[in-house]
């Protein structure tokens, strides 16, 4: 198998810990990283070289592919420049933060020959793969209806990250867009309607950012067929679950565990 070079843009939180996995899987070799905080430590770490140029970085003989693990609002140019570059991308998610940045990051991609995916994990979770094939199989009949939840509660910040700023993450529903992936990755296909509500119902003032911290997001399939995602920052009662409600049986997923009890 041909080694495959590595860049990784944003090498924060989860850029460096993806590096740290290349670094220990087979037939990988990081190249080079560039993040204008943090890029020497992690380059120091990964035994790799440090770049402060997009172009530059891309132009690399040993780059084939590139992980973009900078901040959601910050995604587009570096997928865009890739892909004109001819470099493969894995862009986390979410991929953009809207329909148009999205279409034009993709469209890029595909004019270029390049592969591009999204830093979707959910589904390649143990027990969700599980869950899929007892669906498959038909363990459980048809499914009727699934339940995700993702919660918690905020206290106040000393300082206010990226990520809770809705103009920077897009806030929970797209920061934590995992579940409605996966949810439809379930029941299998796109709902023919979708509705929303939510709002900041706990979390005003200057130790909070700006996203609301409660959203409900209902979506109905053909077929009588149910989907409620919910997420927020304002649950004392922290949960973290996918539950599959199917005509002959029902499953839970714990997403902390990931872990499952079929019923
Ligand atoms: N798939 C998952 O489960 C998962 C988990 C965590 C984070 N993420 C995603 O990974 C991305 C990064 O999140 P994080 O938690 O590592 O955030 P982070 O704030 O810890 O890291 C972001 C890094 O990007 C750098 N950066 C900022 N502007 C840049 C630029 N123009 N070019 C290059 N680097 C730049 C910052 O200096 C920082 O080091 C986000 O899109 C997030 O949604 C995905």
């Amino acid at each position: 198998m041909k080694t495959i070079g590595y860049a990784i843009v944003g090498t924060g939180y989860f850029g460096a810990e993806l590096g740290r996995i290349l670094k220990e899987a087979e037939g990988t070799k990081i190249a080079a990283v560039l993040d204008p905080v943090n890029a020497q430590t992690v380059a120091a770490e990964l035994g790799c070289d440090v770049e402060t140029d997009l172009d530059a970085l891309y132009s690399r003989d040993d780059v084939d592919a590139v992980i973009v693990a900078t901040p959601n609002y910050l995604h587009k140019e570096p997928v865009i420049k890739a892909a004109q570059h001819g470099v493969n991308v894995f862009c986390e998610k979410p991929i953009a933060l809207s329909y148009k940045d999205c279409d034009e990051m993709v469209k890029a991609c595909l004019e270029n020959g390049v592969k591009f995916m999204a830093g979707h994990v959910m589904n390649f979770f143990k027990g969700v793969r599980h869950a899929k094939k007892l669906i498959n199989d038909g363990v459980i009949g048809k499914v009727l209806y699934c339940h995700s939840a993702r919660n918690g509660w905020e206290e106040a910040q000393a300082s206010i990250s990226w990520k809770k700023i809705r103009e920077k993450s897009g806030g929970h529903l797209y920061h934590h867009i995992h579940e409605l992936d996966c949810v439809q990755f379930l029941m299998g296909g796109m709902p023919k309607t979708v509705t929303m509500t939510g709002g900041n119902a706990a979390h005003q003032g200057d130790e909070f950012g700006d996203e609301d911290d409660m959203l409900f997001v209902n979506m109905e399939y053909e077929d009588s067929r149910y989907a409620i995602l919910e997420w927020g920052s304002a649950f004392h009662w922290p949960e973290h679950y996918v539950l599959i409600q199917g005509t002959k049986g029902a499953i839970r997923i714990d997403m902390c565990e990931c872990g499952g009890i079929l019923k």
